[in-house]
């Protein structure tokens, strides 16, 4: 579909005009797939969404119709757990303000007080860090991994993974308020729901510790960016390091002027072998779709049990 520039992503009115000559849609995160777009092709096959997450897609909608959706689950889970721990060691040890200050001829001589951070593992207090982990699946539960190489304690909350924390052997079960009030670092991993959006506004915010790191490899509405801002600007907690913005591209006014906040652009699953290989489990899931088969990574299974795909199938092969 007509998408011109790298910047620009495909305006609304060209995917609802592509959508209506095409057999299986491959969207992108970017790319609102709501239920009227989905509407306006009674032949559409599938929806493969390149990407692990799929709030952008309205799958209840897509099930009601008859049409299955798919994602690309499991190859990008340590690709997004590196980049949680890239982002929230920078925090910790002010990486981007430290390289400012050396490309900006600054550093003139060395001194004790230059550029203190926190430590993440015991360091010189001796003291093991909590590390709060939200949403524990996947992706939740390989940050956690990496936390033992930190000799950190984790505590993690996920109402869906009550009995999968307990089993895990690497993490705690804590209700939401004691993690935020007992972790020096917290990081966030659900999925974008209406349970988890803006789960960390103002009253989440000011019961961390004033030493606290906040990261979010998640999706930007899971946290009340404006509430993100005052707390970075009072220091409620110490720092943010955020890969996901809630009107993404653009950051909540005063964001960018935050020194504390550590701010990359949804790179979590940008390494050049992990994007290939979700374009081609994109590409897989689109082609069984196009086939009629059951797609390797479908998220509404059920669909393909429904009334509403039978009609759709058999609308699809008289031609109809
Ligand atoms: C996903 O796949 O949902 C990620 O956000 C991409 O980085």
């Amino acid at each position: 579909m007509g998408q011109e520039r790298e910047d620009e992503g495909v305006a609304p009115a060209v995917m609802l005009d592509g959508v209506r000559w095409c057999d299986v849609l491959l969207s992108l995160l970017t790319e609102p797939v709501d239920r009227g777009l989905l509407a306006a092709n009674p032949a559409l096959r599938g929806v493969a969404n390149c990407a692990v997450g799929f709030n952008n897609i309205d799958v209840a909608g897509a099930t009601s119709l008859g049409i299955p959706v798919s994602n690309t689950p499991d190859v990008l889970t340590d690709t997004t757990a590196d980049l949680t721990w890239a982002l929230l060691l920078a925090a910790a040890r002010r990486i981007p303000e430290a390289q400012e200050y050396m490309k900006a001829g600054r550093y003139k001589l060395w001194g004790p007080n230059l550029m203190l951070g926190a430590d993440v593992s015991p360091g010189g207090s001796g003291r093991r860090k909590v590390l709060g982990v939200i949403g524990f699946g996947r992706i939740g539960a390989a940050v956690a991994r990496r936390a033992m190489g930190f000799d950190m304690d984790v505590l993690a909350y996920d109402p869906s993974a009550r009995e999968r924390i307990a089993s895990s052997g690497i993490a705690r079960w804590a209700d939401l308020d004691d993690l935020l009030e007992r972790s020096d670092f917290v990081t966030l991993h659900p999925l974008l729901t209406k349970e988890t959006h803006h789960l960390i506004g103002e009253r989440a915010l000011r019961r961390m510790k004033p030493t606290a790191i906040l990261v979010n490899v998640s999706r930007g509405p899971v946290v009340d960016e404006a509430a993100l801002v005052r707390a970075l600007r009072e220091r409620w907690i110490a720092g943010a390091a955020l890969d996901v913005f809630e009107r993404e591209p653009a950051m909540a006014e005063g964001l960018a002027e935050c020194g504390n906040a550590v701010l990359v652009p949804h790179i979590a699953s940008a390494s050049e072998d992990t994007r290939n290989k979700m374009a081609t489990m994109a590409a897989e899931n689109a082609l069984a779709h196009l086939a009629g088969s059951r797609a390797p990574n479908v998220v509404n299974p059920e669909v393909y049990e429904s009334e509403a795909y039978r009609t759709r199938i058999a609308r699809i092969a008289g031609g109809r």
